[in-house]
């Protein structure tokens, strides 16, 4: 029975409830939308609403093909496989193995974690439209563009993904402004490094872009930082923003500049997160003069040598690094505690003789250590010539990630520290992925942005990974619980005032908001809820994430509810 005051407090709660529920509409409730409702907002958006069907259904009874699943599995590990489907993600953890070529046939196939619809937009109006419908259904929206993403945020359980892969417009101009005149590089959300790179090379000049040619550029890559093998020359993907096309929370259409009456949306994507501020329709880019580019690779093994001499070799290399990347240089090097691999130095604008003599005391520290090694050293026209033919492909779905952002004073002032925690963290099972580049203020230039401020000091950037097995779930957990509270925490200790890079970092991360965002994390509160009122956008670990709490099921629920 009611008591009168609860009678009364259940009256005044009910609208409250109805206005702002406290989880979204899952696919098994009444809320959900019917059929035909789906099919009404097929209509209002040209048709390009597409239901999930999981790329991995042909692995699983009763629709098994053993031939089709083949080839599933033998392209699984490759982006390609995924970025062109509506809602696979390439994050095996993520994926939730609930239709993939890895499980048992019997084994039915579910939707899982993958979003239930995707919108394949090609207009700014389908995008507005996607918004207000899921706003107004309370649907989880989710922003999918090729899926590369490592902690899960472009896929989401019961969720409408606004997919963005087929806006592909491209253009080179030129573009000027009180901070910039020079060319210019305008580039669908859709975009991705290869496009951009053809793009340029064609013309002579050179744009900024990840490792792996398959990253968006317009979507997690330049929202959350980006490095790059250019970066020590022309700093990072967010610092070469000068305009973004974006719907916004609302659904409007706003086009971004540093001057302009959106300059604090402009500040907010530039560096301060992807999928949390709106959707972005485009960006334009900085693109510089090309240059030659030589570039340099190396390997030794543990063969015949101590692991104390081998960490010897890990100590030597971190103690040239400074001078490669003040040179210009970028360095990409990965170890375990049995293989030392630099797989490439790329140098813009430095002559391969040259890059040799840099590195030629590192290279006659190696022989009075005794270490045997194997090296390439080559000159190319271009950065996409060197790029296609010293960047290796790299695979998705091998590991688990995490990272932290090293200090150039650490590398300098506590290099035997940090090789012992590097160490330490080998002979657990961890992998050292390290990128070596200076994204330093006179680097990046005059530029406004949200960019996390530990970057501006960082000589390394780790990414560690530990890792993965297909069917070893608990495993797999306590991999992650080594990542949190034991890898991570010794770099972290060497540097507790760095940061880790958002798109490469643990996404169980303590303190997320201050390791990924550092002093910007209010300021980038106060742009999201001004362009993000209704509180649509959301995604692990972004600005506002923690009003939020993913249930077992992958429904999305308000924290504390
Ligand atoms: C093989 C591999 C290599 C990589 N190499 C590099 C590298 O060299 N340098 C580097 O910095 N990073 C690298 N990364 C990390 C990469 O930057 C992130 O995975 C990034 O999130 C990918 O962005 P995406 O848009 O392609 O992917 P998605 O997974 O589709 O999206 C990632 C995030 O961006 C959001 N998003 C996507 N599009 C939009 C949009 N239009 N508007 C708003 N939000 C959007 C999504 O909601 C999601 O939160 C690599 C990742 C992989 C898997
Ligand atoms: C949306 O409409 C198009 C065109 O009529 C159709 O091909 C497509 O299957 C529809 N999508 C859904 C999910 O019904
Ligand atoms: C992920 O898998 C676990 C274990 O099978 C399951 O309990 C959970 O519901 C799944 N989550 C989603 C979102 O499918
Ligand atoms: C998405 O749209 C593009 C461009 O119109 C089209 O080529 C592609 O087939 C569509 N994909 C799906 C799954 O609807
Ligand atoms: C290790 O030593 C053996 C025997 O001297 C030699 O055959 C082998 O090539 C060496 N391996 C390496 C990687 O140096
Ligand atoms: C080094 O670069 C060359 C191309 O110049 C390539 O063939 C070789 O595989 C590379 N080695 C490593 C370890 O990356
Ligand atoms: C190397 O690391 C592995 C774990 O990755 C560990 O099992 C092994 O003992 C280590 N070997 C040495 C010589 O430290």
């Amino acid at each position: 029975m009611f008591s009168r005051a609860a009678f009364i407090s259940w009256l005044l709660a009910v609208p409250l409830a109805a206005a702002s529920p406290a989880c979204r509409c899952f696919p098994s409730d009444a809320c959900w939308p019917s059929n035909n409702v789906w099919s009404q907002f097929n209509k209002t958006i040209d048709g390009r609403l597409v239901k999930t069907v999981p790329l991995g259904v042909p692995c699983h009874a009763p629709n098994y093909n053993a031939e089709t699943c083949e080839v599933l599995k033998d392209g699984w590990l490759l982006p390609e496989e995924h970025y062109e489907s509506s809602s696979s993600v390439m994050a095996p953890f993520f994926a939730n193995g609930t239709c993939d070529p890895f499980h048992p046939v019997s084994k039915p196939c579910t939707i899982g974690n993958y979003v239930q619809y995707s919108v394949n937009v090609t207009t700014p109006t389908q995008i507005s439209k996607a918004v207000k419908f899921a706003t107004k259904y309370n649907i989880r929206l989710v922003i999918r563009n090729t899926g590369h993403d490592y902690n899960g945020r472009s896929t989401g359980a019961g969720a409408l993904a606004i997919w963005t892969h087929h806006l592909k417009d491209l253009e080179l101009h030129s573009y000027k402004d009180a901070h910039y005149s020079g060319k210019a590089i305008t580039m669908g959300a859709g975009i991705q490094g290869f496009e951009a790179y053809e793009i340029a090379d064609a013309n002579g000049l050179q744009v900024v872009g990840g490792e792996c040619p398959t990253v968006g550029l317009a979507g997690g890559y330049t929202q959350g930082g980006g490095h790059s093998a250019l970066a020590s020359r022309y700093g990072l993907g967010a610092d070469q923003v000068l305009k973004w096309e974006v719907i916004d929370g609302k659904g409007n259409f706003i086009t971004a500049t540093r001057d302009n009456k959106y300059s604090d949306i402009f500040w907010a994507l530039s560096g301060g997160g992807a999928g949390t501020y709106g959707i972005v329709y485009s960006l334009t880019s900085k693109a510089h003069p090309g240059t030659p580019v030589s570039g340099f690779n190396l390997t030794y093994t543990n063969a015949n040598i101590s692991q104390d001499t081998f960490y010897r070799g890990v100590e030597l290399y971190n103690t040239y690094l400074a001078d490669i990347v003040d040179a210009g240089a970028m360095s990409v090097w990965y170890y375990t505690n049995t293989s030392f691999m630099i797989s490439p130095i790329t140098a813009p604008n430095i002559p391969v003789a040259k890059l040799v003599q840099m590195l030629k005391p590192f290279l006659n520290g190696l022989d009075k250590l005794g270490i045997e090694y194997t090296s390439t050293a080559s000159q190319y026209d271009s950065y996409y010539s060197q790029f296609k033919d010293m960047q290796g492909t790299i695979e998705v779905g091998t590991a688990q990630y995490g990272g932290w952002l090293v200090p150039r004073s650490v590398v300098q002032k506590n290099n035997k520290a940090l090789v012992d925690a590097y160490r330490y963290i080998n002979e657990n099972g961890g992998t050292f992925i390290g990128v070596g580049l200076s994204v330093a203020k006179k680097v990046s230039g005059d530029v406004y942005n949200a960019v996390l401020p530990a970057w501006r000091e960082a000589l390394i950037d780790t990414t560690l990974t530990t890792p993965w097995e297909w069917d070893d779930p608990a495993l797999m957990l306590e991999r992650q619980r080594k990542m949190t509270e034991d890898f991570i925490p010794r770099l972290r200790a060497l540097s507790p005032d760095s940061g880790a890079y958002m798109n490469e970092g643990d996404f169980r991360q303590p303190d997320f908001q201050k390791v990924f965002y550092g002093e910007n994390y209010a300021k980038l509160q106060k742009i999201k809820a001004k362009y993000d009122p209704n509180g649509i956008f959301y995604a692990r670990t972004a600005v506002g994430s923690e009003a939020w709490t993913e249930l077992e099921n992958g429904r999305l629920c308000k924290t504390g509810n």
